[in-house]
């Protein structure tokens, strides 16, 4: 799953090296907080937005999650108890392709996969920087749905990044979720609408789930 030369990743200016150590004195030093907070509202936000790496098999996920409408979730099935989304093994491909399309040249490297037991060289396209943390599962059980934060990719033919991924980006629907909660059964379902007013249903369903998600630093750098 590792990649080298993710490009656009090492636009970083080298003082990004600091964030560690500012981040864990930022932690027991109270004024240090403005600073940083200053800081942080100062610089450039990193954004991926529009990465759409070259995979090695041509899996669409317009065909597979859009036309033939099979779940998020037969796939990422981790997703919704653990903080990653497992990203599938070649057995799940093969649950289909042991009999669908079986000579199709497409598939020649999950057929290779397959025989050798070697994973699918997958490239990885989003990706937070390791001194934050995320958690799938918060979300998702939570009614925060895919579309929130992947945009519409049953109809991408390859995926890309839709969303920053920043700070500032996770900090704006965790001061203000209302408008993106939905049924935690509806989280896969991409094109799904409120049956209501968006700003007064959202308030209802917060309320009801009781939802407040934090804005502690150590929600997210722990
Ligand atoms: C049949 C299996 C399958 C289904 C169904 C499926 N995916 Fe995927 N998904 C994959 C595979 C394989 C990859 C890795 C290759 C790629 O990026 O296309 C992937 C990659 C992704 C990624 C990018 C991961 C990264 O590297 O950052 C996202 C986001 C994603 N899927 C979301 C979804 C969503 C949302 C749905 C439902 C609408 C869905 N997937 C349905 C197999 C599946
Ligand atoms: C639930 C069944 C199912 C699963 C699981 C599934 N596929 Fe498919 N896939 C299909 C079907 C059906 C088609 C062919 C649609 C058609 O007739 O054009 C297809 C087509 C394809 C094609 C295009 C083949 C061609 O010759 O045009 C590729 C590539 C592919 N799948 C890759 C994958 C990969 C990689 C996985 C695992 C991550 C996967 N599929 C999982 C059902 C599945
Ligand atoms: C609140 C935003 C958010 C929601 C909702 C969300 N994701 Fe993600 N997803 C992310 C972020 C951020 C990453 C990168 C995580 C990292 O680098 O540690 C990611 C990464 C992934 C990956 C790559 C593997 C991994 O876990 O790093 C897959 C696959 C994926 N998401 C699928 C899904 C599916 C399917 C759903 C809906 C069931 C979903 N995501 C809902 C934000 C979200
Ligand atoms: C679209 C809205 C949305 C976005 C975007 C979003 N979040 Fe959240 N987040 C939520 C909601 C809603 C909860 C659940 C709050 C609750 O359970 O009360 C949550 C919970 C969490 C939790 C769980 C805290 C705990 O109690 O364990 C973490 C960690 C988290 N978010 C990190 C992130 C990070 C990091 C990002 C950006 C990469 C992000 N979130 C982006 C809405 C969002
Ligand atoms: C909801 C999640 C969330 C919360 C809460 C949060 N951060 Fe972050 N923080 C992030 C994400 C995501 C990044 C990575 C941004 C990127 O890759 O550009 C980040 C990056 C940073 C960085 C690295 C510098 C930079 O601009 O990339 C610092 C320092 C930092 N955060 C400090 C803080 C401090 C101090 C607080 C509390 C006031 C805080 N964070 C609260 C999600 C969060």
């Amino acid at each position: 799953m590792m990649q080298e030369g993710r490009p656009g990743r090492f636009v970083f200016p080298p003082w990004t090296n600091l964030a560690r150590p500012i981040l864990a004195i930022s932690l027991v030093a109270a004024p240090v907080y403005l600073v940083a907070l200053v800081w942080l509202g100062a610089s450039p936000k990193t954004t991926d937005v529009g990465y759409q790496p070259e995979q090695p098999v041509p899996y669409s996920h317009a065909l597979h999650a859009g036309d033939l409408g099979i779940d998020c979730r037969y796939c990422h099935n981790t997703v919704e108890v653990a903080a990653k989304a497992a990203v599938p093994p070649t057995q799940t491909c093969m649950n289909c392709h042991a009999k669908i399309r079986t000579a199709s040249a497409k598939l020649i490297s999950v057929r290779e996969s397959y025989a050798t037991g070697v994973s699918v060289p997958w490239v990885r396209i989003h990706d937070l920087p390791d001194y934050v943390y995320f958690n799938h599962s918060a979300h998702v059980r939570r009614g925060v749905g895919c579309v929130e934060c992947h945009g519409r990719v049953d109809r991408m033919e390859v995926v890309s990044q839709v969303e920053p991924l920043s700070m500032s980006w996770c900090l704006d629907c965790h001061r203000n979720p209302d408008r993106r909660l939905r049924p935690p059964e509806m989280v896969t379902k991409m094109d799904w609408v409120p049956p209501d007013d968006p700003d007064t249903y959202g308030r209802q369903l917060r309320a009801a789930n009781n939802i407040n998600p934090s804005t502690d630093c150590w929600t997210c750098h722990r």
